[in-house]
């Protein structure tokens, strides 16, 4: 019957839209998450450990962090830090920058780099 078809697209659709905000961004289980990079990165600004501050890193030039000694592969990626970019590079890091010295794997879990961005986004600002 032609209602119930839309019915079903209908369900289809909220369904889907349930299963996208499952995956939305989650700043509280972004903490958790964060705990992998702490060892190496401060959000307070200027502060720095093996890797550079964090503090305002959204909508910087990769390797411009003040005081901080970044390889040249760094400062001559040319990205600009956004949701994308940021997703990018920490899924697989010496993916998108072959010779970073950033000694990070990559997190596999897109909900887990949603989580992240989400955090590091209300705390590096
Ligand atoms: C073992 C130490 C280490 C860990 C763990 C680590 N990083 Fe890094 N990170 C670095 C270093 C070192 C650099 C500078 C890399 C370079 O110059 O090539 C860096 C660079 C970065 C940059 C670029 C900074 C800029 O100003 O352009 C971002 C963004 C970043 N890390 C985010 C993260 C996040 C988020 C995590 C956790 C998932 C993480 N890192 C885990 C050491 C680490």
């Amino acid at each position: 019957m032609k209602t119930s078809g839309i019915a079903s697209l209908l369900i289809a659709g909220a369904l889907a839209l349930a299963g996208q905000s499952a995956l939305a961004q989650d700043a509280a289980k972004g903490e958790k998450v964060y705990k992998k990079c702490k060892a190496c990165h401060a959000l307070e600004a200027g502060k720095k450990k093996v890797g550079p501050s964090l503090a305002g890193i959204f909508g910087r030039t990769a390797g411009t962090a003040e005081g901080f000694k970044f390889s040249k592969a760094m400062k001559e990626s040319g990205i600009v830090w956004d949701d994308k970019t940021m997703d990018e590079f920490l899924a697989k890091p010496k993916k998108v920058i072959p010779k970073t010295r950033m000694a990070f794997p990559g997190l596999k879990k897109e909900a887990d780099r949603a989580n992240l961005i989400a955090y590091l986004k209300a705390n590096t600002q």
